[in-house]
């Protein structure tokens, strides 16, 4: 928008930037229900990716890249250029294409600094302490929570959002927020808090801190698991939140919710693919280092978790 201001006899010209409205396309894992966006800005070629997933099978410890290739194939077809491929935490339950697309297309790949904890506390588990760096060095860049990177005109700002897990943020976008897990649809609720480093109060406080945004915010959730009859979902406001979600409405306090959330995950299994997922979503995406047979192998520990 150029605005023309005249004063004193002269004129002169303000290129004065307009609040710009990210593109947003998702991207569904039906394997691990879960949710990927591409964000693009519409006044360049400038994109990220948030949450991408990498197929996994547990039977025969293959991986599969076909969702990520849609993703990819997405971005050529928009001649979008990849420059951040954003982690809202290291999940529990799929692997991360992360290092796929960036090897494929480049742009830099970003987690919360709490990662560092997460792979702290993995790296005993796994017996790593020899070989990995709990440093997050594996990452090209830790965000601080008030830390902003730009996508083209748009500026992305990370809220941190822990509980989940503690390395779990947000990303900003104009009116959109993706939230990870922090929060799920209404009728599913929020996010378990008992893996390592989770805390079902300072989930409520993140919580708490996503609904002092406007209330007509865009969220975008990283799961969606539709119950029988209602079909995929993965965006509501800020309000519909507030007023809807099972586990929050009618101001719940913290006491009632953080006894709800730990009643409820002392009753859950673990999630099927936690032992591959974590061993390589610590790593931003990369697999262990293949052996002298030009294999790669994941461990399992047994009887420790
Ligand atoms: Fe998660």
């Amino acid at each position: 928008m150029i605005i023309r201001v005249v004063g004193g006899g002269s004129i002169s010209l303000r290129l004065v930037d307009p609040v710009a409205t990210a593109n947003i396309q998702h991207f569904y894992d039906g394997q691990t229900c879960s949710l990927s966006y591409v964000v693009s800005d519409p006044g360049s070629n400038s994109a990220a990716v948030i949450d991408p997933v990498l197929g996994y099978s547990a039977e025969s410890g293959r991986t599969d890249k076909s969702g990520a290739r849609k993703i990819i194939e997405h971005l050529q077809a928009e001649g979008l250029s990849l420059e951040w491929i954003l982690e809202t935490h290291a999940h529990a339950d799929h692997l991360t294409a992360a290092q796929f697309l960036k090897s494929e297309l480049g742009g830099q790949i970003g987690i919360g600094r709490g990662i560092c904890e997460v792979q702290k506390h993995f790296a005993k588990v796994f017996n790593l302490q020899a070989s990995f760096s709990a440093d997050g060095r594996q990452f090209d860049r830790l965000f601080s929570d008030g830390d902003s990177i730009p996508i083209g005109n748009l500026k992305v700002t990370v809220l941190d959002t822990p509980g989940h897990t503690n390395d779990s943020v947000t990303y900003i976008v104009g009116d959109a927020a993706f939230v990870g897990d922090s929060l799920f649809m209404c009728d599913y609720g929020t996010a378990r808090c008992d893996f390592p480093g989770g805390d079902a109060g300072l989930l409520y406080e993140s919580i708490q801190k996503l609904f002092s945004l406007p209330d007509e915010t865009r969220l975008f959730m990283c799961h969606d698991y539709p119950p029988e009859g209602r079909d995929l979902r993965f965006v509501c406001t800020v309000a519909e939140q507030k007023q809807k979600n099972i586990h929050l409405s009618n101001g719940v306090s913290k006491s009632d919710y953080v006894a709800m959330r730990e009643k409820r995950d002392a009753t859950l299994g673990l999630p099927k693919l936690i032992l591959p997922s974590v061993q390589v979503n610590i790593r931003a995406g990369h697999l262990p280092d293949s052996e002298d047979n030009q294999v790669s192998y994941l461990k399992i520990p047994l009887d420790t978790i």
